[in-house]
């Protein structure tokens, strides 16, 4: 069988000609490197990583020097990537390969998978890119590409299909020169799913895997993947009291453990106008500002943000919560329209 000729080859072939090859993390079999890439581009682009890759790297060059970090350090480093359990996660996970395994990523993605926040796709990835191990991922973006590529037609929704999916993504891995053809049919699959086989446009035609495609060939690709349950999109408003003292200090909370912006600091949030300006009480000295209202989009629903900023002399506020003078709560893990308003209303 001649190079290129299987599915496999042709998806090893494509990445070597026009995939991409000079990401930072792709320089590396460092399953520390790797597997920080891999977190960080989870749920997001590649264009917003390459910001903060280098930036994380500097400072937790690796495993141990974050595993011994503490969580808020950590936070503050992510800030602004969202999906902070992803953050809380990684640290986690950094303690667990200290404690269980002796400072070094075990080498299989089957105990890869049993480590934080590293799943089954990721664990795959992560195997096959530094250790060059015959195991599927199956992302979202690899979801599209195969199900079209198959023709695969059943319900996602239902566990047994995606099971189903994960044995043929198996069925269709190199066999031969892994350590050379695994990273490359892995990253490959994800850069056909990025930049080709797109939700709404996929560029068949430029696809090396026109000439196999059932879905192609059917004319309609975007009609898989199919799946059937979809999640409802919560609404939340929200009224964040942003307390000044003369000084500029600013009053934050935490927040709790569960929900939007666990555990990251925040302005103190109210359910409605009347509720922020009941807690002010007789703190507020001098005049109440009401700044527009703005739409943040989280993964499960929208929030309309509604910003209330007062002064308010330094013993006044009552409750949970801590002053934080300006050079200080930049470091702290707000959430991104957090410290925007902040940065911008100092
Ligand atoms: N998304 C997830 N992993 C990726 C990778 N290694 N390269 C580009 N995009 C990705
Ligand atoms: Fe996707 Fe088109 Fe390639 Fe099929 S031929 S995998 S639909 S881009």
């Amino acid at each position: 069988m001649t190079r290129g000729s299987s599915f496999a080859g042709r998806v090893v072939e494509w990445q070597q000609r026009h995939g991409r090859h000079d990401l930072p993390w792709q320089g590396t079999r460092d399953p520390y490197r790797v597997w920080l890439s891999e977190i960080m581009l989870q749920q997001t682009q590649v264009a917003t990583v390459l910001a903060y890759y280098p930036r994380f790297l500097d400072r937790f060059p690796d495993v141990a020097s974050l595993a011994a970090a503490d969580e808020d350090q950590v936070l503050g480093l992510w800030s602004g990537l969202g999906y902070y359990s992803r953050a809380r996660n990684l640290h986690r996970c950094a303690r667990d390969v200290m404690a269980r395994f002796g400072g070094s990523f075990p080498r299989t993605a089957a105990e890869l998978a049993t480590l934080p926040g590293i799943g089954r796709s990721t664990a795959a990835a992560i195997a096959a890119f530094c250790f060059g191990e015959r195991a599927a991922i199956l992302d979202g973006n690899v979801k599209r590409v195969l199900t079209r590529a198959l023709g695969f037609d059943a319900d996602l929704a239902v566990a047994a299909h995606e099971r189903e999916l994960w044995q043929r993504a198996g069925a269709l891995l190199p066999s031969t020169d892994l350590h050379r053809t695994m990273p490359a049919y892995t990253q490959g699959l994800m850069d056909l799913g990025a930049t080709v086989c797109t939700r709404t446009r996929p560029a068949c035609v430029i696809c090396p895997l026109q000439g196999e495609c059932v879905a192609a060939r059917e004319g309609d690709p975007a009609r898989y993947p199919v799946r059937t349950r979809r999640t409802v999109r919560g609404q939340a408003t929200l009224w964040l009291l942003h307390a000044h003292d003369v000084q500029g200090r600013v009053w934050l909370q935490q927040r709790p453990e569960r929900g939007f912006w666990a555990r990251l600091y925040c302005l103190p949030v109210h359910e409605d106008r009347d509720q922020l300006l009941g807690s002010l009480n007789a703190a507020a000295q001098g005049t109440v500002v009401e700044h527009a209202g703005f739409r943040h989009v989280l993964t499960h629903r929208d929030l309309d943000i509604h910003v209330v900023s007062a002064r308010v002399g330094l013993h006044d506020l009552a409750g949970e919560g801590a002053w934080f003078a300006p050079g200080e709560w930049g470091a702290l893990g707000l959430p991104a329209p957090i410290r925007v308003f902040l940065q911008s209303n100092a």
